[in-house]
């Protein structure tokens, strides 16, 4: 994993298929990195706001996902709480391709 200011590269980019989301960690956090079927990559907690579950192992639709444990919807690129039970956001990160790396900017 690299590191520069504060921005540390968690994947290749071409190892999350479009239409797709995969679980990594960075910095001890678990995070979910999406490609979505725009092409457009956002990364998120992996943890879902309402309880111990992985989005990572949710429904992805278009640019939503459905968390595997009681159906909660977030909207990805915003993080927006969509659907009960979730009603807090989830978190999104700065993110960014380079170098062929899924890039994204943690807070401390
Ligand atoms: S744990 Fe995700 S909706 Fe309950």
């Amino acid at each position: 994993m690299s590191t520069t200011d504060g921005w540390k590269a968690v994947t290749p980019a071409d190892e999350v298929e479009e239409d797709d989301v995969v679980c990594v960690t960075a910095c001890g956090r678990r995070l979910a990195v999406f490609h979505l079927e725009d092409g457009e990559y956002v990364v998120t907690d992996d943890r879902c706001t309402h309880g111990e579950a992985s989005l990572a192992d949710g429904y992805l639709d278009g640019d939503t996902i459905e968390c595997p444990r009681h159906q909660g919807v977030f909207h990805v690129p915003t993080g927006k709480a969509m659907s009960p039970p979730v009603v807090d956001a989830l978190p999104v990160y700065p993110t960014r391709i380079e170098d062929g790396q899924v890039w994204v900017q943690l807070p401390d």
